[in-house]
C-alpha cells in the first residue's frame, strides 16, 4: 500500500515512516521543510535499507497534493504537517489558523477529488483543555486555551463533518499526550530548530552543555512534588500506534479519536532525576513562574488504543531517556 506522510520530515513524522515503511508499505513523505530538515530522508532510507520518495510541497498547495497522491496511487494519508509551537500561536494565530486549519481543508480537498478516503490526522490532548478529571478518556470535554489548541478542535470537527457527509470515508483522530524519545539507532529524534519549546529536548540540551539550565515552570501546581504531571510517550511506541491505525482504517468507516498515551504520568522533577540518572550528566534547574496555559496534570486514559487498535505502549521512561541522550550524542558526533 502507498501512504503519503504530510509533515514526514518532521520529528513525529519521520518516526511514522520507519515504523510503517517496516510493514512494507511505500512511503511517500510530504513536506515544506518549515520545520525540519531534508537529511532526515537519507537517514530514514539507511533505517529501513531502500529508497523513499521525498516531495517538497506545501500542504496549502492542493493541486500539487493531487498530482502526488495520483502519481503514486496514494491509498491512505497519515497528516502531521502543521505548526506546533503554543507561545508561537498567540503571537501568529493568522500562521496556525493557515497552516494547520486551512492546510486540512486543502489536504481533504485533494483527497476528495482524488478518491482517497483514509486518513490517519495527529491531534493532541491539547484538545481537552484544563482536565475536568483524570485520567482522560476520548469522552472528556474539548477546549483550547490558545490558537494552536483551537486549531486541532477546529480540524478535528471539520473531519467528522467530512466523515457525516460521506460515510465512505474512515478518520482517525490520534490524540496524543507527550511525544519523547528517539529511533533505537539514535539516527533520529527530536531535534528542534531553534530554542526547545517542550520539555525533553530541552533537558537534553542542558545535558549536553548547550544550555546553561532549565527552567522549571512551577513549583506550586497540586500535584506531588509542585510541577506539572504528563505522560510521556516513547516516539517509536507512538510510531507503531500509526501502523495500528492504518490496519484499523482498513476494516472500519466514520470518524474515530483515539488518545495515544500510557497512562502513567511524571513530574517534571522526575524527568530530570530520570535523565540524570540515564545520562550521568547534571542538569541544572531553577525554578521560575508558570508558563501561562499550563495545567497541573495531563495523562491519558490508554484504554480505547488497546480495546479498538489492539495498540498499548510497551517502552518506559528510561528507555525515553536513554534514547534520547544517545540521539543528543550522536547528533554532537555528526556535527563534528
Ligand atoms: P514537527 O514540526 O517536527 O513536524 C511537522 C512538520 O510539518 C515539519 O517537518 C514541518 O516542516 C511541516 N510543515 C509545517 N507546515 C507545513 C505546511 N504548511 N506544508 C507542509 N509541511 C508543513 O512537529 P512534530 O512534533 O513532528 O508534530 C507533528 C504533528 O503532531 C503536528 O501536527 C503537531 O501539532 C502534532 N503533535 C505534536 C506533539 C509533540 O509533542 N511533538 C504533540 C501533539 C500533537
Ligand atoms: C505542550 C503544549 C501542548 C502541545 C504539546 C506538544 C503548552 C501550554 N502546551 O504540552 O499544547 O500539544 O506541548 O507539543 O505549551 N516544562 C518546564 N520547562 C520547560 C519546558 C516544559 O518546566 O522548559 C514543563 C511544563 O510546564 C510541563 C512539562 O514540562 O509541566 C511538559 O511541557 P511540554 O513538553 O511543553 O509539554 P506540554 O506542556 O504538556
Amino acid at each position: 500500500m502507498s501512504i503519503l506522510l504530510t509533515g514526514g520530515t518532521g520529528y513525529i513524522g519521520s518516526h511514522v515512516a520507519v515504523a510503517v515503511a517496516q510493514l512494507g508499505h511505500e512511503i511517500v513523505l510530504y513536506d515544506n521543510l518549515s520545520n525540519s530538515d531534508e537529511a532526515v530522508v537519507t537517514q530514514i532510507a539507511q533505517i529501513i535499507g531502500r529508497p523513499l520518495t521525498f516531495i517538497r510541497g506545501d500542504i496549502r498547495d492542493t493541486q500539487l497534493l493531487q498530482l502526488t497522491l495520483r502519481a503514486h496511487g496514494v491509498a491512505v494519508v497519515v497528516h502531521l504537517a502543521g505548526l506546533k509551537a503554543v507561545g508561537e500561536s498567540l503571537v501568529s494565530p493568522l500562521d496556525y489558523y493557515g497552516n494547520n486549519v486551512q492546510g486540512t481543508i486543502s489536504l481533504m480537498q485533494a483527497m476528495k477529488a482524488e478518491g482517497v478516503r483514509k486518513i490517519v490526522f495527529s491531534s493532541s490532548a491539547t484538545v481537552y483543555g484544563q482536565p475536568k478529571y483524570l485520567p482522560l478518556d476520548e469522552a472528556h470535554s474539548l477546549s483550547a486555551t490558545s490558537p494552536y489548541g483551537r486549531s486541532k478542535i477546529h480540524i478535528e470537527e471539520l473531519l467528522r463533518d467530512v466523515a457525516v457527509s460521506d460515510p465512505s470515508w474512515s478518520i482517525a483522530c490520534l490524540r496524543y499526550f507527550n511525544p519523547a524519545g528517539a529511533h533505537d539507532t539514535f539516527l533520529m529524534g527530536d531535534n528542534p530548530k531553534g530554542t526547545p519549546n517542550n520539555l525533553m529536548p530541552f533537558i537534553a540540551q542542558v545535558a549536553m552543555g548547550k544550555r546553561a539550565r532549565l527552567e522549571v515552570f512551577g513549583d506550586d501546581f497540586e500535584t506531588e512534588d509542585g510541577t506539572g504531571l504528563r505522560d510521556y510517550i516513547h516516539i517509536m511506541d507512538l510510531a507503531e500506534g500509526h501502523a495500528a491505525a492504518l490496519e484499523f482504517l482498513g476494516s472500519s468507516q466514520g470518524w474515530h479519536a483515539i488518545n495515544l498515551g500510557t497512562g502513567q504520568p511524571y513530574s517534571v522533577l522526575q524527568m530530570i532525576r530520570s535523565f540524570e540518572s540515564v545520562s550521568g550528566a547534571a542538569v541544572p534547574f531553577e525554578i521560575s513562574a508558570r508558563r501561562p496555559g499550563d495545567v497541573a496534570a495531563c495523562y491519558a486514559n490508554a484504554n480505547k488504543a488497546k480495546s479498538v487498535l489492539g495498540w498499548a505502549a510497551k517502552r518506559n521512561l528510561r528507555e525515553i531517556c536513554e534514547s534520547t541522550w544517545r540521539f543528543q550524542q550522536t547528533l554532537a558526533q555528526r556535527l563534528k
